[in-house]
This record gives structure tokens, sequence and C-alpha cells, in this order.
């Protein structure tokens, strides 16, 4: 491996690469969101533009989806126009020994949890970074929130436990605008998130919440990009 080689971004394009292998002709493909899924986007892009893949339909997960899509080539469909979808495969932000993720770093999460949990099989693709034994321990739980339910919805979860921050853009004033035109509040717990299951179900329980980064019971195969002896590997977990 060069020493100029971004190992992060290495383990990323492998796993990436790896889980668009897994893509049979014929398929309807949820397309997720992140840095590590554009690769995977890519390579299907490249392996329909080869001809070794045929007749894909992609079902984007946000604008980024939809503008890599269109980039490399793979044609795009709405869920109004499909019956089902083949495979979907996403990026995540902290992944759990039980395989429940927590997602939205891309403020992506409430598109690819509909997209995501239709499909008959859910690759989850990340670096090996991404793995801890608990989540919440390593990222704040992402919650997007329709604009005029911030300040309750933020006093609420503040009353359950959490401490909230209003997600604030980079290269824009102000927050963070969702895809669906919406806020995002980053919620830390401390010592991490005892029950997923449970606290999924409680966030979306609240007035104003439009869907929270919990991804508890849905993943199929999550696939691990690693740097081993300086080479890059990906594993199934
Ligand atoms: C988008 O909102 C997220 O759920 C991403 O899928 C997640 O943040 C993973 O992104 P990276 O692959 O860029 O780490």
């Amino acid at each position: 491996m060069s020493a100029e080689v971004d190992p992060v971004k290495l383990m990323k394009q492998q796993v990436g690469y790896a889980a668009a292998a897994r893509v049979q002709s014929g398929s309807i493909v949820g397309l997720g969101t992140g840095s590590t899924t554009a690769y995977a986007i890519q390579a299907i892009g490249e392996r329909l533009q080869s001809g070794d893949l045929k007749d894909i339909k992609g079902v984007p997960t946000s604008f980024q989806a939809i503008v890599l899509a269109r980039d490399f080539g793979i044609p795009l469909v709405s869920l109004d126009e499909v019956d089902h979808i083949d495979v979907a495969i996403d990026g995540a932000d902290e992944v759990d020994p039980q395989k429940n993720l927590i997602k939205g770093g891309g403020a992506a999460h409430t598109q690819e949890k509909i997209v995501d949990t239709l499909a008959n099989q859910f690759i989850v693709v990340v670096d090996g970074g991404k793995l801890s034994n608990k989540l919440g321990t390593n990222f704040l739980l992402p919650v997007e929130v329709i604009p005029m339910a911030v300040t309750p919805v933020m006093r609420l979860i503040q009353k359950l436990g959490g401490q909230t921050t209003l997600r604030m853009g980079v290269k824009k004033a102000g927050p963070v605008v969702t895809d669906n035109g919406n806020l995002v509040i980053d919620v830390k717990y401390e010592g991490g998130i005892n029950d997923p299951t449970e606290l999924e179900k409680t966030l979306n329980n609240i007035p104003g919440v439009v869907e929270n980064g919990i991804f508890a019971g849905v993943t199929d195969i999550v696939l691990v990009g690693e740097i081993i002896d300086g080479k890059p590997s990906v594993r199934e977990f």
C-alpha cells in the first residue's frame, strides 16, 4: 500500500465494491447515501457499462444517490413504480454486535429507512471503525424533526435523558435542512443507548419527529472493510 493512500478511504472503497459485486442482473436495488455507498453506486454503474450487469433499476435514498446514479448511468425508479426491492446497499455510522445501526450522519436516514427496510436483503457497508459494542457510544443519534416542532421536541428528548444539539450547516448559514425540508437534532445519550429497539419507537412517537437514526433489527448482512497487514480486505460480520 502506498504511503499517500488514506486507509479509511481504501476500506470504504473495497467494501463498496464488494457489495456491488453481490448485485445480480434484473434486480431492483436500493441505493444508499454516504461516502461508502458512493463506491458501491460507482461499481454498479461500471458493471452496467461493461455489460457484466444488465437490467438494473435503482431506488435512491437521497439527492446524493440520485446525482451519483445519474453520473454512473444507473436508471432510477421511484417507489410508486416498483412492487418490491431486491437488495439495498447502504452505509452506517455505528453498528452494534446485533447488527443494529445508527444512521443519519448525512441527514438522509428517513428515506434510507423507507428504502432499506423494504428490501428483501439489506446489506450494510462499513469500515472497521464503525463497529461498536453499544450504539450511541461513538456517534450522536440523529432525529429528523418538522421545523415548527424543533423546540418542544428538543425539550421532550432532554426530559427523557438525551442531550440535544440542532445540527448546523457547513458552508451554509443556519441549520442543516434535510432532503425532505426538515431539521436534524443530534442526541447524546450518556453511557450509550441501552435498548435501541425501545428508543427507536419512543422517539418516533413524539409528535413532530419524522424519523430517528436507529435501525434496529433490519440488517441482513454487514460487510466490513479492514486493513490487515497493510492490505485492504472485506469480511462478513
Ligand atoms: C446518511 O444519512 C447516513 O446514514 C450514511 O449512510 C452514513 O452516515 C454512512 O456514511 P459514510 O459511508 O459516509 O460513513
